[in-house]
């Protein structure tokens, strides 16, 4: 089963290679699918000339992968990011944050013109919810944000025994009705105390690369 659930990451990871263009610098997302990319990166040296990374994670692979880590703050456009997701629905629209990577793989999918998702077809749902819904807050608002997030009809979790490599915590929110996921999005990101929401709907995959039993699905 893990091993049929490798295979279908793996196809949908190298197909997003046969997307980047020769040369280039691109984004790294965070997760046992994107660890397939840097895997198939480190057998086309050349192919990027650098990456900005999602996670310290990603980093350290990404470096013993031969690829530079660049710093987006020194880039003035980026063509395309690849990352996984936990959970994809029809409409592209995603929720992220399992591997607690959320709020740097937000910030480049917001900073690259082109979002290329890769799953397995596991992954994909009528409507999102059924994976508990990440919520990166400031450590000293965390019961705050989860009475907030409990009026909000949620069960939230503390993922304990867990820091973001921004220092923050992860409530994980079970039980939450996701019919609208932009609205939602908007409106949690307004709690006091949330970093990042990890529902990636506002800005949604342009491309999802849907690895399956027999090759691969794009949407
Ligand atoms: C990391 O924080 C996440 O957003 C990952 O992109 C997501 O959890 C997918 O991970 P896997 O590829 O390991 O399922």
């Amino acid at each position: 089963m893990v091993a049929d659930t490798d295979a279908k990451k793996r196809r949908a990871a190298l197909a997003a290679l046969e997307l980047v263009p020769k040369d280039s610098i691109i984004g790294v997302g965070t997760g046992s699918t994107v660890k397939f990319l840097i895997e198939a990166l480190a057998t086309r040296p050349g192919l990027v000339r650098a990456a900005v990374s999602s996670s310290d994670d990603s980093s350290t692979r990404l470096r013993a992968a031969g690829v530079a880590i660049a710093d987006l703050n020194e880039l003035s456009d980026l063509a395309l990011y690849i990352d996984g997701a936990d959970e994809a629905n029809p409409a592209r629209q995603l929720i992220k944050g399992g591997g607690g990577a959320l709020t740097r793989e937000k910030i480049i999918a917001s900073a690259a013109r082109r979002f290329v998702c890769i799953v397995d077809d596991g992954k994909i749902v009528a409507t999102l919810g059924r994976f508990p819904l990440p919520v990166e807050v400031i450590p000293m608002a965390r019961a705050l944000v989860s009475r907030a997030l409990t009026a909000h009809g949620g069960r939230p979790v503390w993922r304990q025994g867990f820091t973001t490599d921004n220092g923050n915590y992860i409530l994980d929110v079970h039980g939450l009705v996701i019919d609208d996921p932009p609205a939602l999005e908007r409106e949690l990101n307004q709690i006091c105390g949330v970093v990042t929401v990890g529902l990636f709907a506002v800005r949604p995959a342009d491309v999802l690369l849907i690895g399956t039993a027999r090759g691969v699905d794009t949407r």
